[in-house]
């Protein structure tokens, strides 16, 4: 049944035919074309989709469109539209996007200056519920932001940048230092005195379309173009199946295009980041290894689709014990999970330098820990989404990634095709933190358009999302150290099993890249770790933020704590006597020539541990004193982490072009996840040509238009594109300066169809770029006819039997402090404040580093205090918590 809805959207009339109780969200997206209005969970738990309706804010999934008649709904498309109006820019028209910066609101400014949007598909309904603010009292308090913004959930930006942005926004513009924070304007190296990029907050060159709502997700393409997929996955961990017969299913459903199985699947239906990996299907062949693991594929118009339930589809199962944990995965006996292996471990990792037991048994004191932890899930806000279409002998993917190119070649594979016969087009990516590393939707996407002819799109559910996506390993870790009495570290011994799950996915990752950090960022001279990445039938652990790092580095922090104590040591003095620094030589042998920073770090602290000790202790006083419950301490934490892929290449290159009018436009591989990538990649390559940045267009992932700049992930992108971008840069200048026959010290500007060179007390030299040829491409107005080309992979060398090598280039090192609360009766813990020093090397945008540490510690404390997930039962946001504004500290 379908009834008349009118009600007001953005100040304009709506008249729909719809079914009353369609979701509000699902109308403004697909029928009014306002997907600005994200959908994370479609059970009101993350607040994405937030609108305000009469000017309260509510969650548009949880509201039928009937209920919304004769209302007026504010959505972001209407945030700063009046503005553009107003002066007859593009927001001219209601639900039309403001795309310039002065077309956006003082809110928007504010989010967009401090970084207060990372991947932005919280942005929406972020700034949707802080507008509530804004109609409040003119300097509202803390607690009042964050109670309007409570019920918004960010996974990457830790939430205090957002309640800055906010602040910012409603306090007076005297009050605030609202002016736009600029790079230094030192002379550069070209002689000339105009302001470097590098180094500067400049906001983020994908920031605009982030705050404004008009970001393409991976949800976001029109719906009308495209058939739908859904997934039919196993509600068993461990079992056999067949399929009866589908004939009966496809009577019932004519709208059913396509039932995808195993059978179909062109090329080969194995698939994995390691060429020793491949082990993952992308339907399942007869038997499933986890719970919600894919085995067939409905595709067909969206009522079809969702009209049938999984119940519907003959599927006879077979359910098999399940090796639910490593100890069945390991117990004499256990089934194999893959008849191709040795046994259920996947991988093992080792590094091993000196005599432990000998240096353990001549130390003076020696501590010892056991760590368990549980799977993590990324939790990002934007589930996994995208889609695919046929072109010619060609098939093209629009999906949310973090890897286009490794998702190129994967998607060859299994369609049987060229790696060139694939073209992955990026969307904006709602956030990964490694969690989209992975395959996702594009092989089943990718198979049924081209089977078809059709393009095809997937959306997962945040329930399927939970279920099939890699998580963050399980960890078992027993360590030990030793100290003298002097307290110098003499040994250390180490081992971590880590559940990987049923797939190898990132498992050969963590087990490599932890053995080398499994001691913390010290020295010591006697070291033996080891682990073992193990299969089980749980999902498939990957990679997520550290692969592994941040479980070792539970069980050396506590053990630097304790044997501090057994030495009545201070504990950041111990650590402290023990930094890596630069001259220290590391656990696979390699010598540490610069950017060793944890000694600055832990010496920038050193202050604040002083004093908020000395403030909890009185605190305790006083609360013993009066017979209260709570007792606060502050505690200490260090980190180090290898920069990019362990022990391996870790090429990317990077171009820089300029077009026949003067238009210069930045190649980058290197996909923004949030993270900053686009905009410190136009900034260093900027610099590095010697035009300012604002000049610089981007075409971003795109793997016709791109060169492989690797992986988002490991922290590589800023310093492996980065150079990248440097190098691509100067080979434009050094271009443009020999067709003009000028020396390094002259300046380039760009423009009206001519480069303009100009020396130091010279007189400009014109270059019409009308006169050259296109150096690739066949769009003559478009296509670069200069093209700077940068190539860059950091020296690395293999780890031997012992893990000695050179397993990275270079090191990021860091140190927090955090003042915890403790309810002793209750049991209760809050996180009140903590600080946080890291070298970083050279900060290219000091406001997207900071965004960083801030999403990381909101992500630690996460781990640390309130996540877990168990397979079955938290397969959702209202089950498996993610800390919200009000569980994040001042930082
Ligand atoms: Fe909030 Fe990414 S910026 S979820």
């Amino acid at each position: 049944m379908t009834v008349w809805v009118s009600f007001k959207v953005n100040g304009g009339p709506v008249d729909l035919e719809v079914e009353p109780m369609r979701r509000l969200a699902d109308v403004l997206r697909d029928d009014l074309g306002l997907t600005g209005t994200k959908i994370g969970c479609n059970a009101g738990d993350c607040g994405a989709c937030t609108v305000r309706i009469d000017g309260q804010q509510a969650c548009a999934c949880l509201v039928p469109v009937a209920q919304v008649a004769g209302c007026e709904v504010r959505t972001i498309e209407g945030m700063g539209a009046d503005r553009a109006r107003a002066a007859g820019g593009p927001g001219a028209a209601a639900g039309v996007a403001p795309r310039e910066f002065t077309d956006l609101s003082e809110l928007q400014r504010a989010f967009l200056e401090v970084g207060a949007a990372q991947c932005g598909i919280c942005t929406p309904g972020m700034l949707m519920a802080a507008e509530e603010v804004l109609e409040g009292p003119d300097a509202p308090t803390e607690t009042q932001i964050a109670d309007a913004i409570g019920g918004v959930l960010c996974r990457c930006t830790g939430y205090r940048t957002i309640v800055e942005a906010i602040v910012h926004a409603t306090a007076p513009a005297a009050q605030v230092g609202r002016a736009r924070p600029s790079g230094d304007a030192r002379p550069d190296a070209y002689g000339a005195a105009r302001e470097r990029a590098v180094g500067a907050r400049l906001a983020k060159v994908d920031g605009i379309e982030r705050v404004a709502g008009s970001a393409i997700y991976g949800a976001d393409q029109p719906s009308a173009e495209f058939l739908v997929l859904r997934a039919v996955r196993s509600p068993h961990a461990r079992a056999r199946f067949r399929f009866g017969d589908f004939e009966p299913l496809r009577q019932r459903f004519p709208g059913l295009a396509m039932i995808l199985t195993a059978a179909d699947i062109p090329g080969q239906n194995r698939y994995g980041i390691y060429a020793t990996g491949k082990d993952q299907p992308a339907l399942a062949d007869g038997e499933v290894r986890h719970r919600g693991e894919a085995v067939l594929a409905l595709v067909g118009d969206a009522a079809t689709i969702e009209g049938i339930a999984d119940a519907d589809v003959p599927i006879e199962w077979g359910p098999l014990p399940p090796l639910g944990d490593m100890d069945a995965a390991t117990a004499a006996g256990a089934p194999q999970l893959h008849a191709h292996a040795k046994s259920n471990v996947l991988i093992s990792g080792r590094v091993a330098r000196g005599d432990v037991q000998d240096a353990m048994g001549r130390s003076v004191v020696t501590a010892e820990v056991d760590v368990e932890t549980t799977f993590v899930e990324h939790a990002y806000i934007e589930p996994e989404a995208g889609s695919a279409r046929r072109v010619g002998d060609r098939i093209e993917l629009f999906v949310s990634t973090q890897t286009p190119y490794l998702d190129r070649d994967e998607v060859a594979l299994i369609l049987g095709l060229r790696p060139d016969e694939v073209r992955i087009i990026p969307s904006a990516v709602g956030g990964g933190f490694g969690g989209k590393l992975d395959l996702s939707v594009h092989p089943l996407v990718a198979t049924a358009a081209w089977l078809l002819d059709r393009p095809v799109r997937a959306i997962w559910t945040r329930p399927e999302s939970m279920t099939a996506s890699p998580k963050r390993h399980p960890s078992r870790i027993r360590a030990r150290a030793g100290a003298d009495a002097e307290g110098h570290l003499t040994a250390f011994q180490f081992h971590g099993d880590f559940d990987t799950g049923a797939y190898a996915s990132w498992g050969p990752t963590v087990a490599n890249r932890v053995p080398v950090h499994a001691m913390g960022p010290y020295e010591v001279p006697a070291v033996l770790a080891t682990t073992r990445a193990i299969h089980t039938n749980n999902p498939p652990a990957g990679a997520f933020r550290g692969f592994g790092v941040p479980q070792a580095a539970i069980a050396h922090e506590a053990l630097m704590d304790d044997l501090a104590d057994q030495l009545g040591l201070d504990a950041l003095e111990f650590r402290l006597r023990n930094a890596l620094r630069a001259g220290s030589v590391t656990a696979t042998g390699q010598a540490l020539r610069a950017s060793a920073g944890l000694p600055a770090c832990l010496e920038a602290l050193r202050p604040h541990w002083a004093s908020w000790r000395a403030e909890a202790e009185d605190w305790n006083v006083a609360q013993a004193t009066a017979n209260g419950p709570a007792r606060r301490g502050v505690g200490i934490g260090a980190m180090w982490y290898g920069i990019g892929n362990t022990s391996m290449t870790n090429p990317s290159t990077i171009e820089l072009g300029v077009d026949r009018a003067g238009g210069l436009t930045l190649y980058s591989g290197a996909v923004d996840i949030g993270q900053g990538a686009s905009t410190v990649m136009v900034q260093i390559a900027a610099d590095a040509l010697g035009v300012a940045a604002e000049t610089v267009g981007l075409v971003s992932g795109d793997t016709d238009r791109t060169a492989d700049a690797g992986k988002s992930s490991a922290s590589r992108q800023t310093f492996v594109s980065g150079n990248a971008a440097k190098l691509a840069g100067e080979d434009l200048r050094a271009q443009i300066l020999q067709l003009a026959e000028a020396g390094d010290d002259a300046t380039i500007t760009l423009g009206d169809g001519r480069a303009t060179v100009l020396e130091p007390g010279g007189r400009p030299v014109e270059i019409d770029l009308a006169e050259l040829s296109p150096v690739r491409g066949t769009d003559a107005s478009a296509s670069p006819v200069l093209l700077g080309r940068g190539f860059f992979d950091p020296t690395t060398t293999p780890l031997d039997a012992d893990g000695q090598g050179h397993p990275y280039a270079t090191y990021a090192f860091g140190a927090q402090i955090a003042e915890v609360e403790v309810d002793l009766e209750l049991g209760t813990t809050r996180v009140l404040r903590m600080v946080a020093a890291h070298d970083v090397g050279r900060a290219i945008n000091p406001t997207q580093v900071e965004g960083q540490i801030h999403g990381g510690i909101a992500q630690g404390l996460g781990l640390a205090l309130m996540e877990a997930y168990v397979p079955g039962r938290t397969e959702n946001l209202h089950d498996y918590l993610i800390p919200t504004v009000g569980d994040i500290p001042p930082i």
